[in-house]
């Protein structure tokens, strides 16, 4: 049985242990690394949060103590009390490695079973273990490590915010299914048998509505919930850093974030930021890197070739052409003498993003090879490596389709080139960029309307608002996203503030008068009574805590996440409810 602490009180944490506490006693509390036994001595590394000390028991310290030390084991919770000495033999590779702490007593608070994965440092565990034994897990030095990062960079945001007038404030979990978003997570009523709650995607509609309640700067490190589908950044849990300002237009709101991300890369990563910080019209993001979160670490920036292949007489550029596509091209450098067999699988690539094919050129020592030979002339093929500027050793690599079929296939083909590569190795820059002007609508080719880009609250440039409802597809927004490394880390946009406008875009996205207030209906009663000009922008917090601990996995900077399938191996949620919590709810299951 674990022994209780009977008023025993801690006195430093083993991580902070050195040679100036030498000769002092201390209490320290944790639990046992691993113990070994050397020459009749007894030593346990102690490890709590703030790192391992060696402690060491003997006969000729305490016997009482020693015998006990010797029936601890790995992941036994201890407290030990002793006077700190210098160690005879320095390790050079922990912080305590100088100092070693003599147990003159022990109390076994805990005694743990074996556990079932290693506590210990990049851990190659199967993730479902890892995340059903996450307590144990996350006593990893490395996770900790992650969770301190993420308590600090929290802590940098409120301090900045709260510097800057901003005002924490939180807002309902359970809120109202509004169209137009992700897929809600809904919670039945026990009042309302029959209604929903719905947990939110965001605090988008109440952060606005505490604009026109004269809240003027509202944050909130806010849970959001969607129910999409997972990927390696995407949680159906996740953590926002959320604001909205009052009397703003889009300078003013990416100033101060400019500030607020060179604030906290500095003083989190000791990065520094170089401000103001790039922007990038949309266009011109989709144009030269075939996404709207381009990875500027590197090149291979996409060319159109359109007027210089638009003679030659080969049906996929010709169809292309003819349908108002385009031929676009990458050169990849020293990969000219790739294999056919590695070549195919670049086909096969830019299949899985809507291509037909790919043609590629190879501009090696010996000659030009392609794999459309038959078709261009040697002048024609010279031509096209001219335009693009290619070298010897370069392989150029060809899509022709319709626009949004070239951009996003050679876009995620030239992240696919710069992996192969291994051009991104050793590179540890920090490449932020604003991305401007985006198209207020896309179109959805599947349902045949257009729908928000953002979502139905942003505003349309000025100079577009005309084109409203005669061309919603040429009418770019107030809106901009915050882009690390190829990643969205956050976005936003300036709102509408005024009822007319709402209308009218609520109106070009398909929504009859009556639906649009019904679903929006207190947004747009709330616009009636002064409703400031207003606008905001939120982070995806642990998207930048993955930034600043140096992660690829969003469930590594998240203390309990769900699995690939948003299940909780942990807690085994979600699972089945009483049958009388049910009825109480007024829901039936339907299997
Ligand atoms: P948006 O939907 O772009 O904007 O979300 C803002 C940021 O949240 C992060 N994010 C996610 N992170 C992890 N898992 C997810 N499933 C996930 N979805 C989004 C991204 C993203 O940039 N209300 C608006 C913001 C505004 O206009 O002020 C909004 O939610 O980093």
């Amino acid at each position: 049985m674990g022994e209780a602490l009977r008023g025993l009180k801690r006195t430093i944490m083993c991580g902070e242990l050195r040679e100036t506490h030498v000769g002092n006693k201390y209490t320290v509390m944790g639990w046992v690394q691993r113990r070994r036994n050397l020459g009749g001595l007894e030593f346990v590394d102690l490890r709590d949060r703030s790192g391992v000390l060696q402690v060491v028991f003997g006969e000729e310290i305490d016997k009482e103590a020693f015998e006990k030390a010797n029936t601890v084991r790995s992941e036994y919770c201890i407290a030990v009390t002793g006077t700190l000495v210098k160690r005879e033999a320095a390790n050079k590779d922990l912080p305590t490695g100088m100092v070693e702490l003599k147990g003159e007593s022990i109390k076994i608070l805990s005694e743990s079973e074996t556990p079932p994965i290693y506590i210990k440092e990049n851990l190659d565990a199967a993730e479902n273990i890892r995340l059903k034994y996450r307590y144990l897990d996350l006593r990893r030095p490395d996770m900790q490590r992650i969770f301190m990062i993420r308590h600090r960079a929290a802590k940098v945001v409120r301090d900045f915010l709260d510097e800057n007038g901003f005002l924490e404030m939180e807002t309902p979990i359970l809120g109202k299914s509004t169209p137009e978003g992700a897929r809600d997570y809904l919670v039945p009523s026990r009042n309302f048998p029959g209604k929903f709650y719905a947990l939110p995607q965001s605090p988008q509609l109440f952060k606005q509505l505490l604009m026109v309640s004269g809240y003027d700067r509202y944050f909130q490190i806010a849970k959001c919930f969607r129910d999409e589908d997972l990927r390696a950044n995407r949680q159906p849990e996740f953590t926002q850093i959320d604001m909205e300002l009052s009397f703003v237009e889009e300078d003013d709101v990416m100033e101060l974030n400019e500030r607020l991300v060179q604030k906290v890369f500095k003083e989190i990563a000791g990065v520094d930021v170089k401000l103001p910080i790039e922007r990038m019209p949309y266009k011109v993001a989709m144009e030269k890197y075939g996404s709207d979160k381009p990875d500027l670490r590197f090149g291979m920036e996409i060319n159109d070739i359109s007027e210089t292949v638009k003679d030659i007489d080969f049906k996929v550029f010709q169809d292309a052409l003819a349908n108002g596509g385009s031929v676009r091209a990458i050169k990849v450098q020293n990969c000219a003498a790739m294999g056919r067999k590695q070549i195919d699988k670049l086909v096969d690539f830019v299949k899985t993003y809507g291509a037909k094919g790919l043609v590629w050129v190879a501009y090696k020592e010996d000659g030009i090879k392609s794999s459309i030979a038959k078709f261009m002339s040697e002048e024609q093929t010279k031509a096209v490596l001219d335009k693009i500027q290619a070298e010897t050793g370069d392989l150029v690599l060809i899509v022709a389709d319709k626009n949004s079929v070239v951009f996003q296939s050679l876009g995620a083909l030239r992240l696919h080139m710069a992996k192969e590569t291994g051009i991104l190795q050793n590179n540890n820059e920090y490449r932020f960029v604003w991305v401007t002007e985006f198209p207020l609508f896309s179109y959805n080719e599947e349902e045949q309307r257009f729908q928000a880009e953002h979502h139905p609250f942003t505003a349309p440039m000025d100079d577009d608002i005309q084109y409203l409802e005669s061309d919603p597809g040429k009418v770019r927004a107030k809106a901009y996203d915050i882009v690390l490394n190829g990643e969205e880390l956050g976005g936003g946009s300036i709102r509408i503030h005024d009822i007319k406008l709402q209308e009218k875009m609520l109106k070009v996205l398909g929504f009859t008068e009556e639906r649009a207030w019904d679903s929006f209906g207190f947004l747009l009663e709330a616009f009636k009574f002064g409703a400031p000009p207003h606008g905001g922008l939120a982070y995806g917090l642990d998207r930048m805590i993955m930034f600043l601990a140096g992660t690829e996995n969003i469930k590594d900077v998240i203390a309990f996440p769900k699995n690939q399938n948003a299940f909780c191996p942990l807690t085994e949620a979600p699972n089945v409810v009483d049958e009388m919590q049910l009825k109480e709810l007024g829901v039936n299951i339907n299997n």
